[in-house]
C-alpha cells in the first residue's frame, strides 16, 4: 500500500475541477494499492505566502498539517483546473510554502477544464514547477476536458475515454511511485 497525498488546488466558487480530483481519488482507492489523503486547499484558508514554512517561527497548524501529509507521502498528485493557460494561482501559492516536503517525490499531474483541451497548457507548466521544487514529474498526465459533460456532480465518470484515461493514469502512477520508493529503500 502506498501513501498518496492528492493536493487539489482551486478555491473558486462553483469549481468543477473538484469532480476530476475526486474521480481520481476514487480510482486510486479502488486500485487497493493506495492509501489516499485528499487535501482540498479551500479547507485551509492560506493567505498569500509572505514566508515559507521553514522560515516561520510560529507556523499555523494548517501549514503543519499539509507539511505532514506531503512529507509522509510516498507520492503526491497535484490536481488543478487551467486558468489563463496555467495552473491555478491558489495551487502555486500553496506549493511555494513548502521546500523539503517535495524533495525527490514522484508527482502525478491531473489538469482539467471545461473546454476540450483538458488543461494541457497548465499541465505542461506544472511539470516545470515540479522540476523546480526538486521532485519528479510523471511523464503521463491525466487531462480531463469538457468537465460538466464527462463527470457528474458526484464525480461519477460518464465517458468511456475518460474512464480509460483515469485507469491508465492510476496504473502508470502506481508503477512510477513503486519504482521511486524501491530505489529510495536501497539508500
Ligand atoms: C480565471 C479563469 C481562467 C480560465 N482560463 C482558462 C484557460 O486558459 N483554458 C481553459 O481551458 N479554461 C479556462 N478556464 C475555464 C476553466 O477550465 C473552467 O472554469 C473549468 O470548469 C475548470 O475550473 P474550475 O474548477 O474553476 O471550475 C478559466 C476559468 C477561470 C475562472
Amino acid at each position: 500500500m502506498f501513501k498518496i497525498t492528492l493536493l487539489y488546488g482551486t478555491i473558486r466558487e462553483g469549481r468543477l475541477s473538484i469532480r476530476a480530483a475526486k474521480a481520481l481519488e476514487k480510482a486510486l482507492k479502488e486500485s487497493g494499492k493506495a492509501d489516499v489523503t485528499f487535501i482540498d486547499i479551500k479547507d485551509y484558508n492560506l493567505p498569500v505566502m509572505e514566508a515559507r514554512l521553514k522560515d516561520m517561527t510560529n507556523p499555523p497548524q494548517s501549514l503543519l498539517d499539509i507539511s505532514k501529509a506531503l512529507s509522509e507521502a510516498d507520492g503526491i498528485i497535484l490536481a488543478t483546473p487551467e486558468y489563463n493557460n496555467s495552473y491555478s494561482g491558489a495551487l502555486k501559492n500553496t506549493v511555494d510554502y513548502f521546500t523539503k516536503e517535495w524533495a525527490k517525490k514522484p508527482i502525478g499531474i491531473c489538469c482539467s477544464s471545461d473546454g476540450i483541451r483538458g488543461g494541457i497548457n497548465a499541465s505542461n507548466l506544472l511539470q516545470l514547477l515540479v522540476l523546480a521544487i526538486g521532485a519528479y514529474p510523471m511523464p503521463y498526465k491525466l487531462l480531463i476536458g469538457e468537465l460538466p459533460k464527462v463527470l457528474d456532480i458526484n464525480a461519477n465518470v460518464l465517458n468511456e475515454t475518460v474512464a480509460k484515461n483515469i485507469d491508465r493514469f492510476v496504473k502508470e502512477y502506481l508503477w512510477f511511485v513503486e519504482a521511486i520508493v524501491t530505489q529510495k529503500k536501497k539508500g
